[in-house]
C-alpha cells in the first residue's frame, strides 16, 4: 500500500546536528543549529530558569492537569506584554488575541493556518505569502502545509553582504494590495542582517500604503541587542502605526527552553470584539490539533515574567548570552583581518546581529568545511555564532581562511 510514498530528504538543520554527534574528530565544531552554547560548548541552563524550576517543583499545589485550550493565561498575557510593551495601547484596549503555541514553529503554523482559513486574500490571487530571500528554511513547508504558496521577496544582497533594500521596497510596492508579508522581527535568520530603524519606518509606511498584512516571526527577542525592548522596536512601531499584523513568539532561544516548546501567537485586531472572535477560532484550531499546549515551559516563563526580581535576572542572563556572541564576532573578525589576513572584507561578521552570521562563502566552500575540517554549517554559508568559543575559534578561523584561499 505504501509503494508510492517517496523518501523525503532529511531536515537540513537537524541532519547537521546528527552528523556532528557521530563525528569522532576531536576538534569538530558545530555551527549548524541555532542553539546557544557556553564557552565550554555546553548547553546553558539560564540561572533564572534554574531558579524558577526550583520554585515550581517545590510548589505543593503543582499538578499535571490540562491547561486551558488557549494556554496558561498568566503566560500568554505576560508574553503579549513582552513583545508589545507593558504600556501597549493595543493590550489596554483588549485588541490582542493571544494563544499559547508549540514554540515559534507552532505559532507560525497556527498563524498560517488561521490566515489560510479566514484571511481575505487579494482579489485574483491564490493564497500566498511573501518570504524573505533567504529565510528560515522551515517557513516554506509551514506555509505549504496549510495550503499557502510561498513566494519570495528580495532581502539579502550578496554583493554587499547586506540588505537589498531597494528591491525589497519595490516588491512591497508591486505586490497586490492586501498581500501577506512574513517579516523577521529582529536578528534575521539566516543572514543576521536587519533593517535600520529608518529603513523599518520606510517599510512600515509602504506596507500601510499598500494595505498589506504583516506576519512577524519573533524568535530572537533579546538576542539582537541584548535588550528585550530594543529588539521589539519594529513590532511595536508597526502596531503603533496601525499595520494589521500577527506575531509568532518563541522562548526557545531567549530563555534557552528549546525542548520545552514554549511560545505564543498574538493577533492584533482592530477592535476588542474582533479579537474575541479571532481567539475563539484559534481555540477551535488548537483543540483539533493539540487539544491544549504543554504546561511546564509556560509555567516557568509565567513565573519569570510576572515576578519583578526574576524578570530582571532573566534580562541579565540574556545579556550574558548576547555579549558572548558579540565577543565571538569581534574575535573572529580580528583573527581573519589582523592575524590571518584572509582575503576579502569581513566587516559583516561584526555588523550582522543575532545568533547567526552569513559568512558569504559559497556552497562548495561550506561543503569543504564540513568534509575536510569537521566544521558543521548549513551550506548557504550560515554559521551559528553561539557554536564558537574561546577554545575553538582559532581552529575555525584557520579552516575558514584555508577554504577562502582555496
Ligand atoms: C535554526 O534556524 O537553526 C533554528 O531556528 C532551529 C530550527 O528549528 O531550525
Amino acid at each position: 500500500t505504501w509503494e508510492s510514498v517517496p523518501l523525503a530528504p532529511p531536515d537540513a538543520i537537524y541532519k547537521l546536528t546528527g552528523a556532528y554527534k557521530e563525528d569522532a574528530y576531536p576538534q569538530k565544531v558545530n555551527l549548524g543549529v541555532g542553539a546557544y552554547r557556553d564557552d565550554n560548548n555546553k548547553p546553558w541552563i539560564l540561572p533564572v530558569v534554574k531558579k524558577a524550576t526550583d520554585i515550581l517543583l517545590n510548589d505543593p499545589a503543582l499538578d499535571h492537569e490540562y491547561l486551558p485550550i488557549t494556554g496558561l493565561p498568566e503566560f500568554t498575557s505576560a508574553a503579549a506584554r513582552l513583545v508589545l510593551g507593558a504600556d501597549s495601547p493595543a493590550i489596554a484596549e483588549g485588541r490582542v488575541a493571544s494563544v499559547q503555541t508549540i514554540s515559534g514553529t507552532g505559532a507560525n503554523h497556527l498563524g498560517a493556518l488561521f490566515l489560510s482559513r479566514f484571511y481575505h486574500w487579494p482579489e485574483g490571487t491564490e493564497k500566498q505569502a511573501y518570504l524573505s530571500d533567504p529565510t528560515w528554511i522551515n517557513h516554506f513547508q509551514i506555509m505549504r502545509g496549510v495550503g499557502i504558496t510561498p513566494i519570495t521577496y528580495p532581502y539579502y544582497d550578496p554583493a554587499t553582504i547586506g540588505l537589498a533594500f531597494g528591491a525589497y521596497l519595490a516588491t512591497i510596492r508591486a505586490a497586490p494590495p492586501g498581500s501577506v508579508f512574513v517579516l523577521h522581527a529582529c536578528a534575521h535568520n539566516p543572514t543576521g542582517v536587519d533593517p535600520t530603524r529608518a529603513q523599518w519606518t520606510q517599510i512600515c509606511e509602504l506596507v500601510l500604503e499598500r494595505k498589506h498584512y504583516v506576519f512577524f516571526d519573533s524568535a530572537y527577542q533579546g538576542f539582537a541587542s541584548g535588550d528585550l525592548d530594543a529588539d521589539a522596536w519594529a513590532v511595536r512601531e508597526f502596531v503603533k502605526r496601525g499595520v494589521p499584523l500577527l506575531i509568532c513568539q518563541s522562548f526557545a532561544k531567549n530563555a534557552g527552553l528549546y525542548g520545552e516548546r514554549v511560545g505564543a501567537l498574538h493577533v492584533v485586531a482592530p477592535t476588542q470584539e474582533t479579537a474575541v472572535r479571532i481567539k475563539s477560532q484559534l481555540s477551535v484550531l488548537t483543540r483539533s490539533e493539540i487539544s491544549s499546549p504543554p504546561a511546564h515551559g509556560a509555567r516557568l516563563m509565567a513565573l519569570i515574567m510576572n515576578d519583578a526580581a526574576l524578570f530582571e535576572e532573566w534580562k541579565r542572563d540574556i545579556k550574558t548570552m548576547a555579549q558572548r556572541i558579540i565577543a565571538m564576532r569581534k574575535e573572529l573578525h580580528r583573527l581573519l583581518t589582523e592575524e590571518l589576513k584572509t582575503p576579502g572584507n569581513w566587516d559583516h561578521i561584526v555588523n550582522q546581529i543575532g545568533m547567526f552570521s552569513f559568512t558569504g562563502i559559497s556552497q562548495e566552500q561550506s561543503q569543504a568545511l564540513i568534509e575536510q575540517a569537521h566544521v558543521y554549517l548549513t551550506t548557504n554559508g550560515r554559521i551559528s555564532m553561539a557554536g564558537l568559543n574561546s577554545h575553538n575559534i582559532r581552529y575555525f578561523a584557520d579552516c575558514l581562511d584555508r577554504v577562502v584561499r582555496g
